[in-house]
């Protein structure tokens, strides 16, 4: 045991493991998944390909492809109990507790807990299909009441959206989705890729591994932002931005959606996000465009005051508008989020199995010892 006392709150700049999978130059504001830069695979790719990338660390030629999304797709079924147990609880509970405990009963039904690498990638592809089916279950089951079959025929994120509202996407709205999806995908060593790591280390199966992310997930510092996020500009909307800042920031309050552990530039996912929004104003309705319009003023006022910080717009707060440009209810901004970033949990976790090793670090204790004990009547 080393001699010398360091303690990094939060883990900050601490390097637990290696790995291949993602990199984030968090000053020149660089994203990439297995040397893939951010820009060109969500130009040039689809989710399914970004999730093939992250399972195997290379893009599959076609037929490759073709069968990986195959099987994706013979996975999208739900089990008739979790179905019955959205239903029961929609509108009494958030959806990311529905989406946690329905990702649970999943796991429950695996028997199989003795796992190889080749049993565990099977698994992985399994839970990226089926969140996005429960989480497009939860959507429409809290929006209209209805349950629609999944479709096997058409593309991940075609099938997401049609179980989410019943009908079939058109190319605009798919290709939007298609791109949030491939945006949260990865990103390192982010607190709910480490918790599930951290459940993983302990020989736990992926299931409860990938639980343990959702519900990691779902902070306001963490996932939950995008929700916060929006919430914050619906309040804002009507007052001078300003003075709604002045009063957070006096507060030693937090503006949602901005800031990062990493990035002490801008977000290169929320440059994206930012650009695509901006496309879609024309066509967009006045609750999008007032909502791109606070979120616009937001970050000039935010430019002023906190660009020698280093505080920057993130990955989630632009996310929101653009979602509630495809009609996505606000609560569950953060259940899509889960979803999209299952392929990068379920590639931390096999790729940390290979060389694995518990993971307990150390407290440094700051407490008494060897106090005398009273008993409670001489207390
Ligand atoms: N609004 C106002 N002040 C901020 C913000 C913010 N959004 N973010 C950081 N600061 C200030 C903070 O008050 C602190 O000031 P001081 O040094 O005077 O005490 C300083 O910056 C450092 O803050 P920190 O929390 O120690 O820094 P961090 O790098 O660990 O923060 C963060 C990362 C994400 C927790 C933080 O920026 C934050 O709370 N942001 C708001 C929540 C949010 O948008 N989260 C989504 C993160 S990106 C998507 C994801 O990973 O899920």
């Amino acid at each position: 045991m080393k001699d010398k006392l360091e303690i990094n709150l939060g883990l900050e700049g601490t390097y637990f493991s290696k790995s291949e999978i993602c990199k984030i130059d968090g000053i020149k504001g660089k994203l990439y998944y297995f040397g893939y830069s951010i820009e060109d695979l969500t130009d040039k790719s689809n989710f399914e390909e970004v999730s093939y990338l992250l399972m195997n660390g290379y893009l599959p030629n076609r037929k490759k492809l073709s069968d990986f999304s195959h099987q994706m797709a013979e996975q999208r079924d739900i089990d008739n109990n979790v179905i019955n147990f959205i239903k029961r609880m929609v509108g009494k509970s958030h959806p990311m507790h529905i989406l946690s405990t329905a990702m649970d009963m999943v796991g429950s039904y695996d028997k199989k807990a003795e796992s190889d690498n080749e049993l565990n990638k099977t698994k992985a592809i399994n839970i990226i299909s089926k969140i996005s089916s429960i989480t497009a279950a939860i959507g429409s089951l809290s929006t209209n009441g209805k349950y629609t079959n999944p479709d096997a025929s058409i593309s991940h994120i075609e099938n997401f959206l049609y179980m989410f509202n019943g009908i079939k996407p058109n190319m605009e709205a798919t290709k939007l989705m298609d791109t949030m999806f491939i945006l949260h995908a990865e990103h390192g060593s982010n607190a709910s890729t480490f918790s599930s790591i951290v459940t993983a280390s302990t020989l736990s199966d992926i299931n409860s591994a990938i639980v343990s992310g959702i519900n990691t997930l779902k902070g306001p510092l963490h996932g939950g932002a995008d929700e916060r996020a929006l919430r914050m500009l619906y309040g804002i909307k009507e007052k001078p931005v300003q003075q709604y800042i002045n009063k957070i920031l006096e507060n030693n309050g937090r503006i949602m959606g901005f800031g990062h552990r990493i990035y002490k530039t801008y977000d290169p996912r929320a440059r994206i996000i930012r650009t695509m929004l901006k496309s879609l104003l024309p066509n967009a309705n006045d609750e999008v465009k007032i909502l791109a319009d606070t979120a616009f003023n937001v970050e000039k006022e935010m430019k002023t005051r906190m660009e020698d910080r280093h505080i920057y717009p993130n990955l989630d707060f632009f996310s929101g508008q653009v979602y509630r440009y495809l009609d996505i209810p606000i609560e569950m901004f953060t259940p899509i989020f889960a979803a999209s970033r299952s392929p990068g949990w379920c590639s931390h976790i096999l790729e940390y199995w290979k060389n694995n090793r518990l993971i307990r670090p150390l407290f440094y204790y700051t407490g008494e010892v060897d106090l005398p004990y009273k008993r409670i009547g001489d207390r």
